[in-house]
């Protein structure tokens, strides 16, 4: 979408993965959906680094509103939970320096059961805007039909840069292929598979998605618009520190949104040291804007190369075994960038699991990568 917005992937937080739909306040203050919960994380994300490595939005999911809508048909936050209400919210996150994000559904009630937007298209939009909303993730239950006739309503001419998060094209997936020439129109970025969970195996499901459709998803992406692999679970339960590694290196690699959904305000060192990390983040905002793709995946071992701008590449080489320990991979440099990356030399830096100088190759020599099973080695080729 064409908005003057979203020119690198949107960077923030994002509710849903780790908080779901909290409600009881009174009996989990700390974890319900609740003006607090958006407040406090708005204080960590300014005070803890969140906000300088380049995490800017705050953004509720699901479970924020009332039941109904008010006499006047607007949308309306639940007042036990948010008695301050959004606009006043948006005017806190602001005044930390950071952008608030809100969600709503294509379809008659959201995936949780609340209120819907259909019918309501242009009302919600200027209810957003006049809260002074910055971005909106529009999901895409309950939808009557086939979701097409929902796309006129969301671009309504609210005046106000609005981060458009589609989710709608993921739920036409099994009536129609998706016509991504047309979302980008619509959206700045969309979730194309299954939400994310706290594992290992929701990962590798949707790295491996991915690649399964890169010819027809890698070539859409670039500023304004992105394929969305849904939040980073770093920091949660469920991922071992290579898994770790490897979401934050193939979400760099996929040119993804980074929205994270954890606890930040309990968060261990190191995943606070691997979702702060500047070079991994750096390859990720790349101004370039060229999404990432495998190259070839050889037994356990895939490689992947995403282009950069001044002519480098950012390289992954991810080890699926599950079994056993560390493993080596040695691949030819002119695989790399259509035997473009390394030629005649280069410089290459590891930049994950540990910052590391491997110093100038000839195109002609091989690299062997040693990496930890379900771990991935990343990597930046930039030409001599
Ligand atoms: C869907 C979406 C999730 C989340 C929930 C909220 O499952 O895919 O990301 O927004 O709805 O109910």
């Amino acid at each position: 979408l064409d908005n003057g917005v979203a020119r690198t992937p949107p960077m923030g937080w994002l509710h849903w993965e780790r908080f779901l739909c909290g409600t009881d306040c009174a009996a989990e203050p700390e974890r319900c959906v609740s003006e607090r919960l958006f407040t406090e994380m708005a204080d960590v994300m300014s005070a803890d680094g969140w906000k300088e490595a380049g995490y800017e939005f705050v953004c509720i999911d699901d479970c924020w509103m009332a039941p109904t809508r008010d006499e006047r048909g607007r949308l309306r936050a639940d007042p036990r939970r948010f008695p301050s209400g959004i606009r006043a919210l948006a005017d806190y996150v602001h005044s930390k320096g950071l952008k608030l994000g809100i969600y709503s559904d294509v379809g008659s009630r959201t995936c949780a059961g609340f209120p819907g937007s259909y019918g309501h298209y242009e009302l919600d939009a200027q209810t957003f805007a006049s809260w002074g909303v910055d971005l909106l993730k529009f999901d895409g239950c309950n939808v009557q039909s086939s979701g097409t006739e929902a796309v006129p309503g969301q671009r309504a001419n609210t005046g106000r840069p609005i981060v458009y998060s589609c989710e709608w094209p993921f739920y036409l997936r099994p009536m129609q292929q998706p016509n991504y020439t047309e979302i980008k129109q619509y959206c700045n970025h969309w979730r194309n598979f299954y939400d994310v969970y706290d594992s290992w195996n929701s990962i590798k499901s949707i790295v491996e998605w991915t690649a399964l459709h890169q010819d027809s998803i890698v070539k859409i992406a670039g500023p304004g618009g992105w394929n969305d692999p849904d939040m980073l679970v770093i920091g949660n339960f469920g991922l071992s520190w290579e898994q770790a590694v490897t979401q934050m290196a193939m979400w760099a690699i996929m040119a993804a949104p980074l929205f994270m959904s954890n606890d930040l305000r309990h968060m261990k060192p190191e995943a606070k040291w691997l979702l702060q990390n500047k070079e991994a983040i750096a390859i990720n905002q790349d101004p370039l804007g060229k999404q990432g793709y495998r190259i070839t995946k050889d037994k356990n071992f895939e490689l992947w190369e995403r282009p950069l701008s001044d002519r480098a590449y950012a390289v992954a080489v991810l080890n699926q075994q599950e079994i056993g320990g560390p493993q080596n991979f040695t691949f030819s440099l002119t695989f790399l960038g259509n035997g473009l990356a390394c030629n005649p030399a280069c410089c290459i830096q590891q930049l994950l699991p540990t910052s590391r100088d491997w110093g100038v190759h000839s195109w002609v020599s091989s690299l062997s990568v040693e990496v930890n099973p379900t771990g991935t080695v990343l990597l930046k080729v930039a030409p001599l």
